[in-house]
């Protein structure tokens, strides 16, 4: 089974979700590790319930990204991580790290990019009086939220929301949304060709 490591700074609901489809062989793949870079992060205190290997830091111990990043991967390596999954990671990975597990790193991000990317993407959609909204799954490169983008899933933005209720059932998405992502790309079924995604359908075979 292919194993992957999940990367979350903070409250760890997406990370939450995630666990529960591994247990459910929703997705059919061993959760290895969670790298948090928040000692504090709700999502470590997950990962431990769950009986789950983690690693935490704190980068204001280390000079440089790189330091960091190295030991990350000294990590991953190891443990034969095969690909990452970003859950609410608030850190930027390195042009080198990025090139260690191209291809290999989602994020999902609450809008509808390549609008609202960044770390405020639902308040930043209410603020821009759009009528929808919703999340993205991508795959991660250098930028910022700019990566090959896989699939969105569309919200509506209703009269009266505020970011907390927008917030709460943008999450909802993302608790169903991520894992089936995932588990497709476990399957071999998500390809990037030419710098563009391709999902092959159920029943539909890919020809090289
Ligand atoms: C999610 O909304 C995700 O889209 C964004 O960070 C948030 C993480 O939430 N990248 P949680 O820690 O999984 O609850």
């Amino acid at each position: 089974m292919e194993r992957f490591a999940v990367f979350a700074s903070g409250r760890g609901s997406n990370l939450k979700a995630i666990i529960e489809a591994v247990r459910e062989e929703k997705i059919e793949a061993e959760l290895s590790l969670v790298v948090s870079d928040n000692v504090d992060a709700e999502a470590l205190k997950i990962a431990e319930r769950a009986g789950i290997e983690s690693l935490s830091f704190n980068p204001k111990d280390y000079n440089k990204k790189e330091e960091y990043e190295y030991f990350i991967m000294k990590s991953l390596r190891k443990r034969e991580v095969e690909f990452i999954v970003l859950a609410g990671f608030m850190r930027i990975l390195s042009p080198y790290f990025i090139s260690e597990y191209r291809g290999k790193i989602l994020n999902i991000h609450p809008a509808l990019l390549p609008s609202f990317p960044g770390e405020h993407g639902v308040r930043d959609a209410l603020k821009a009086g759009v009528d929808k909204t919703g999340v993205t799954v991508h795959f991660v490169d250098e930028g910022v939220d700019s990566g090959p983008i896989i699939v969105q899933d569309v919200e509506p933005i209703k009269d009266g929301d505020t970011e907390a209720s927008l917030l709460k059932r943008l999450h909802s998405i993302e608790h169903r949304l991520y894992p089936e992502v995932i588990n497709l790309f476990v399957q071999g079924k998500i390809l990037i060709e030419n710098g563009d995604v391709k999902i092959i359908a159920k029943g539909e075979k890919h020809e090289n």
